[in-house]
């Protein structure tokens, strides 16, 4: 004869075996979330990036309940399915130039293949990959791999779901009187189609989009930091794309772009055809540091365009659907800080209290280098 008490402890003791068969089924769940865009291709929907808003669901206690699945912040987001020990080796499939006639320097545009890799290196808007170029170091090791903020949508340019692109500007400074030429991004911009590279990654969830349609995307890039803007950008207005991604955005877009000259302005064409299919939704405001100035007279950066904006920019920013990403220069930061302090000032905010609070909620978002 069982008793009560025999028959409850009986019960109890396979709540373990319960939890562990419902968390096998998750990590599949899981495992299979990770395959995307490849799982959508030819489907009218994709899978879309966590939100950058998604809060931890707490497991309940409850006896009568089953515990509910605790999701981490971002958990399906792709990372590190490859690492610099086992890179996988990408096709170069495209290489070119971004800038017109008399733009300073050299920024080109890369194209990956990645239909070969498997397990299939697939990302989302946001993130970066690791190049490691070839060769060696002046101390006979493999030279380190560096970090390149994806410049393409998860369906790539082709919109196939099975390509990278990245936008590489090649580091040049002057050294007792020698040009020196950075490694990795001279490697990059030379490269040919058909040669094969070494890619790690992806990394990264400072970037990634919110999931709403409503959300507004305030856009701060100098050079090729506008690399996650323009997959931001696709993601939003690109016809071929909107159809692949069901993502029907409805917010505000506002670019800051910084470039030395109108020639250096990279993906221009691209932006303005978004001005005109998308006006209200879309808001681009340039800096041309060395064809412009700034009201004293120096030249023009994001941060005086900034301040230009202040109240507009300011009741975005009180709207918490708005989302602020910085991308870029390192040494941009204190400059869009001292503007916002500003900004925020001539509407009674402060800014060094904002700042955190924004940063807290999920929608203040940088990477710069
Ligand atoms: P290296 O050969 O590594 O030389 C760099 C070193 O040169 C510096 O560490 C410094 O010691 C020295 N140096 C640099 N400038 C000077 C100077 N003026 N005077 C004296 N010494 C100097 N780059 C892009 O082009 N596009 C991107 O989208 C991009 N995204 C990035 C995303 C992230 C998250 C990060 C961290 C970086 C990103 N970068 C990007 C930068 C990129 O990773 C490399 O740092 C850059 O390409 C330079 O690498 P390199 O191998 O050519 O230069
Ligand atoms: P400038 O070089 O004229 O001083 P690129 O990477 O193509 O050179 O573009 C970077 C852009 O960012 C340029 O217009 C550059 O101006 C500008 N820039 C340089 N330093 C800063 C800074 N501290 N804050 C904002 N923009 C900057």
């Amino acid at each position: 004869m069982y008793s009560q008490a025999k028959v409850l402890a009986g019960g109890l003791a396979h709540i373990p075996v319960i939890i562990g068969v419902f968390y096998l089924i998750l990590s599949l769940f899981n495992k299979r979330a990770l395959k995307f865009p490849q799982d959508n291709k030819g489907k009218k929907s994709d899978v879309k990036v966590a939100s950058t808003n998604a809060t931890t669901k707490k497991v309940s206690v409850s006896n009568a309940e089953a515990p509910k699945p605790v999701k981490k912040k971002h958990a399906d987001v792709p990372v590190n399915i490859y690492r610099p020990k086992t890179p996988y080796e990408g096709t170069v499939i495209e290489n070119y130039s971004l800038l017109k006639e008399g733009a300073i320097g050299r920024v080109n545009h890369i194209t990956f293949d990645l239909k070969d890799s498997d397990p299939f290196l697939n990302y989302v808007e946001g993130q970066s990959i690791g190049i490691m170029p070839a060769g060696e170091d002046a101390n006979g090791k493999p030279h380190k791999l560096r970090l390149y903020s994806i410049a393409s949508t998860r369906h790539g340019d082709n919109f196939e779901g099975n390509t990278v692109s990245l936008c590489v500007r090649q580091l040049q400074y002057e050294k007792d009187g020698e040009t020196i030429n950075g490694v990795c991004s001279t490697y990059l911009c030379d490269i040919k189609p058909g040669d094969k590279v070494k890619i790690t990654g992806p990394v990264g969830k400072e970037m990634l989009l919110p999931e709403e349609e409503d959300s507004n995307i305030v856009m701060l890039a100098t050079g090729t930091g506008i690399a996650p803007m323009r997959a931001y950008l696709r993601r939003m207005f690109e016809a071929t794309e909107k159809e692949k991604n069901n993502w029907n955005f409805k917010g505000k877009a506002w670019l800051f772009m910084g470039a030395p000259k109108s020639a250096n302005l990279l993906y221009e064409e691209d932006f303005q055809r978004y001005l005109t299919d998308y006006p209200d939704n879309f808001k681009y405001t340039k800096a041309i540091s060395r064809e412009e100035q700034n009201v004293k007279g120096g030249r023009m950066y994001i941060q005086d365009r900034v301040l230009e904006s202040a109240n507009e920019l300011f009741k975005m920013i009180e709207n918490d659907k708005t989302h602020i990403y910085l991308c870029g220069l390192k040494g941009m930061e204190p400059g869009i800080d001292e503007a916002m302090t500003k900004a925020a000032e001539e509407k009674g905010l402060n800014w060094s209290e904002l700042r955190p609070q924004l940063k807290k909620a999920g929608r203040w978002h940088v990477e710069t280098y």
